[in-house]
């Protein structure tokens, strides 16, 4: 079991998960992933969500180790998604004493996943409610759409201690030796990049109250610096960049659209732009891409025309942007196209149904391969960008 210490009376039971393929069905994850539960001892015990099915009987082993025989009176369910969700019908059956905690939502979600009779065993609770342990006392903050619409968090008032569900959580199991935000960041804006509102909603209601830890559903419980955290969740979460710097994304189905792409990226450096990153859309992670996009202020973006469009990865990546609210950004384009370049004014007309994204007028356009002309249309771009 992860020693994860919190505090005497409230104790990790969740699991790592290094067998997984792909998370969510779509994310690499090559330090795997943690799925986080908790035990609050006191008059009464609750546990704090479940875990995936895959994991279910590691984590009934993990509370069987501090529980024994006894059972924990109540199972909070902070998220239906099944890489939390995925044991409750375990959870129930091993602990037939357990009533189960959530809101109406919740309940709604659960009959949909699982068939179980718990009606005489649920308590059903909506924004504000408490639920008394004895000396600790849970207070319920909903957090609809962080990420699905039945979530919600849970403050423990005597310890200060905040369960944020899905919330400042991370990619990587628990004992990845990598930096928090590094996965934390392409986590979130791939995950919950889309509700930045709603994420603003919460940090608002959270901050009314003091928090002297935060126990996510993935990644290390966060017990020092939390202004730290709660900062960058600020910046993620009202779409501000959160370094000055150029996310180059190309697209290239010979390599010359690459080499563009490569050649704008050390000019860029020459100019003094000090983070410049550069990703093959083909080949490199889409989502650590998307993570770029939103870290960053500008853009570049280099794509072949294919089939009188837009290359497919370009095109992919494009929808995935728009799909996370991509906004408040300024993106430069480069296009190359042999006989009839449109790929420029494709991604032009998709870039301008985004809030607050200023495309640049000037487009680099190759006519199949990078000249010494296209060299100075780069160099003067790349002027541009610095510019911008
Ligand atoms: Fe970790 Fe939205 O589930």
């Amino acid at each position: 079991m992860n020693k994860i210490e919190i505090s005497e009376n409230i104790l990790y039971v969740g699991v790592n998960d290094r067998d997984i393929d792909l998370f969510e069905g779509q994310y690499v994850v090559p330090e795997g992933v943690s799925y986080n539960s908790y035990l609050i001892m006191d008059e009464k015990i609750a546990l704090m969500d479940t875990v995936d099915a895959r994991k279910s009987e590691e984590w009934l082993a993990n509370i069987k180790v501090i529980l024994g025989t006894r059972q924990p009176d109540y199972l909070v369910v902070s998220h239906m998604e099944p890489d939390h969700a995925g044991s409750i019908a375990a959870a129930t059956e091993t602990f037939p004493d357990m009533q189960l905690v959530g809101n109406a939502k919740t309940f709604a979600f659960m009959g949909q996943f699982f068939d179980m009779d718990i009606e005489n065993r649920k308590k059903v609770v909506s924004e504000g409610d408490e639920l008394s342990l004895g000396s600790h006392n849970l207070k319920f903050v909903m957090a609809p759409m962080v990420h699905w619409p039945e979530v919600m968090m849970s403050y423990e008032s005597s310890e200060k201690i905040l369960f944020s569900a899905d919330g400042f959580g991370k990619f990587g199991a628990l004992d990845a030796d990598e930096d928090w935000a590094c996965e934390a960041r392409r986590y979130y804006f791939n995950i919950v990049g889309k509700y930045g509102a709603q994420v603003q909603t919460v940090l608002k209601k959270l901050s009314e109250v003091e928090v002297n830890a935060i126990c996510p559903l993935h990644g290390p419980v966060l017990k020092e610096n939390l202004d730290y955290y709660l900062g960058l969740y600020d910046t993620w979460s009202s779409y501000r960049p959160e370094d000055e710097g150029v996310l180059v994304a190309y697209a290239s189905i010979y390599g010359n659209t690459a080499g563009a792409a490569k050649e704008i990226a050390d000019m860029l450096k020459e100019k003094g732009v000090k983070k410049v990153a550069v990703t093959d859309l083909a080949r490199d992670d889409m989502a650590e891409a998307i993570e770029d996009a939103f870290r960053y202020d500008k853009m570049v973006l280099a794509c072949s025309t294919y089939d009188g469009g837009i290359f497919p990865c370009m095109e992919d990546f494009l929808s995935h942007l728009k799909g996370k609210n991509y906004q408040k950004r300024t993106v430069a384009l480069i296009e190359n196209g042999t006989w009839a370049p449109m790929a420029g004014k494709k991604m032009r007309e998709v870039l301008e149904g985004m809030k607050e994204v200023k495309v640049l007028e000037n487009v680099v356009t190759i006519r199949s391969a990078v000249k010494e002309e296209t060299i100075a249309a780069l160099n003067a771009l790349a002027d541009e960008i610095v510019n911008s």
